[in-house]
């Protein structure tokens, strides 16, 4: 491992992002022993002017466990917050930069280990709007400047972008200032346990190789699915809507991972080469493979226009065109304020000919993986009823995480995201060339959405959503649904 200091300055630091994900997420790694108080400061920097004290009285709410916290507990927390340093300037201002790069030589010539390196980590918890300047302040004023060796590194939050032509401006302006390597896109669905494993189901079992193409696979849906609306947050999602929230970026690397071709080695750079090939195979979206919704009561929301057309659901076809996927469709569906939270991926098997047991109406054999909550992963499929009659009923061979590692703590998407980026590992990150070729799928139907050539179907909360995603499953997918 690499040692020396270790700066982490969370830009943005008393934003919503940070203060529910970026430092509980450091507070978690710290607690485990892979940030040492030896090593590391964090730095909060923000626009408001408070003070050290202040700042980590503001933060401590979000760190503790809860109520009941036991004095150990509260005690870790301070001890975590003492490594936490703030400072206040702008994202644009010379001063506020000059007095952060200030502070983190000062904690790196305390804390110098012998080989004297210095690795800083940027968090941009922030808009994009402000990635622009903030890279450019920290590639002025901000270095690692020690002849000893080590590293800076930025990380980026999704939205990166609207489009293809905004996102491609934002790559441009922060590749004129970083190498590809120094950038890490983050995507937290790609750190989620189940997304994780899925590489190892795919090529570590002989089970599922010679399955996993359209011999046998009918079609794959991806789908997410939330409880609740936009609450508190219809300002910033009326701008962006579920396409870009949660398919564009989450569902679609999901979906590279269910997809793409074995890679050569499990070097990031190989595996993302094959992301990016079956991004590029996808076809055009057809109009037809579409169904957007918006929940009733989603426009009471003051900061969404009454008017709006949003979609705060869709589901969408995508058509791979190469031999693995010729003819399956993808369904990709994602949606707010419907009848549960979950989030799961079902490849759905076609049926067996010449079915000699007559079982095929009691349902396919479908592969399921759920990546929350309570993770699992489930095979249904046909058996015999038991008892004398020769009769079958589906079943399940069940893997249920909690039950089979009850021991195992499963970590935060954020958590491991941000050990990777100190080790300086890109696997779960998503590069420049993928990002492109995501925004490159979406937009044409995204502009259409925007001019308002879509329209959104009205859904109650707490349903399905439109009763036409379903019909343009069975009618476009072949999709037959075998749950409720
Ligand atoms: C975020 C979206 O990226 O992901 C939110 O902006 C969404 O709208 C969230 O609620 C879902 O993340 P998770 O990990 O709770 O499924």
């Amino acid at each position: 491992p690499e040692t020396g200091s270790l700066s982490i300055v969370v830009l943005g630091a008393s934003g919503d992002l940070a203060k529910r994900k970026t430092f509980p997420a450091l507070f978690r790694l710290y607690r485990q022993g892979f940030l040492l108080p030896n090593e590391v400061c964090v730095f909060g920097y923000a626009r408001t002017e408070i003070d050290n004290n202040e700042f980590r009285n503001r933060l401590r709410g979000y760190l503790v466990p809860g109520k009941d916290s036991s004095p150990e507990q509260l005690e870790e927390v301070s001890k975590f917050l003492y490594l936490v340093k703030y400072v206040s300037g702008s994202y644009d201002s010379k001063d506020g930069f000059c007095n952060l790069d200030k502070d983190i030589s000062q904690h790196e010539s305390l804390k110098n280990s012998a080989d004297g390196s210095s690795r800083r980590l940027f968090y941009l918890a922030l808009p994009p709007s402000v990635y622009p300047s903030v890279c450019k302040m920290i590639k002025t004023y901000c270095m690692n400047k020690s002849d000893l060796g080590g590293w800076t590194r930025i990380v980026v939050e999704k939205p990166f972008g609207k489009d293809l032509e905004s996102a491609e401006q934002l790559s441009t302006q922060i590749g004129e200032l970083f190498e590809e390597p120094q950038i890490y896109r983050i995507d937290h669905y790609l750190g989620k346990e189940l997304v994780q494993n899925m590489l190892v189901l795919r090529f570590a079992n002989r089970f599922f190789m010679p399955q996993w193409n359209r011999d046998n696979i009918a079609n794959v849906q991806i789908v997410f699915r939330e409880n609740f609306g936009t609450e508190g947050r219809g300002g910033y999602f009326d701008q962006y809507g579920i396409i870009r929230d949660i398919i564009q970026n989450h569902l679609l690397q999901v979906f590279c991972l269910v997809a793409m071709e074995k890679p050569v080695s499990l070097k990031p750079e190989h595996i993302r080469d094959e992301k990016v090939k079956v991004l590029e195979s996808v076809q055009p979206i057809k109009d037809d493979e579409v169904v957007l919704g918006q929940y009733e009561g989603y426009r009471d929301d003051p900061t969404v226009p009454d008017h709006s057309n949003t979609p705060t659901f869709a589901t969408i076809i995508l058509r791979v065109h190469n031999e693995r996927w010729e003819g399956v469709p993808f369904i990709l569906k994602a949606g707010k304020a419907l009848n549960a939270r979950k989030a799961d991926i079902r490849v759905q098997f076609k049926d067996v000919p010449g079915d000699i047991f007559q079982c095929q109406k009691q349902g396919r054999n479908e592969f399921v993986i759920r990546l929350q909550p309570s993770e699992a992963m489930y095979m249904k499929l046909t058996v015999k009823k038991p008892g004398l009659e020769m009769a079958t009923i589906q079943s399940e061979l069940d893997l249920s995480y909690r039950q089979r590692y009850h021991a195992v703590i499963i970590p935060e998407a954020y958590e491991r995201l941000i050990l990777d980026t100190i080790r300086g590992d890109q696997q779960h990150f998503v590069r420049r060339d993928e990002l492109k070729a995501s925004w490159n799928m979406f937009t044409p139907l995204l502009q259409r959405i925007d001019k308002g050539e879509f329209k959104s179907i009205p859904y109650k909360p707490g349903t399905r959503g439109p009763a036409e995603a379903d019909k343009l499953l069975l009618e476009k997918a072949g999709y037959v649904r075998t749950h409720g």
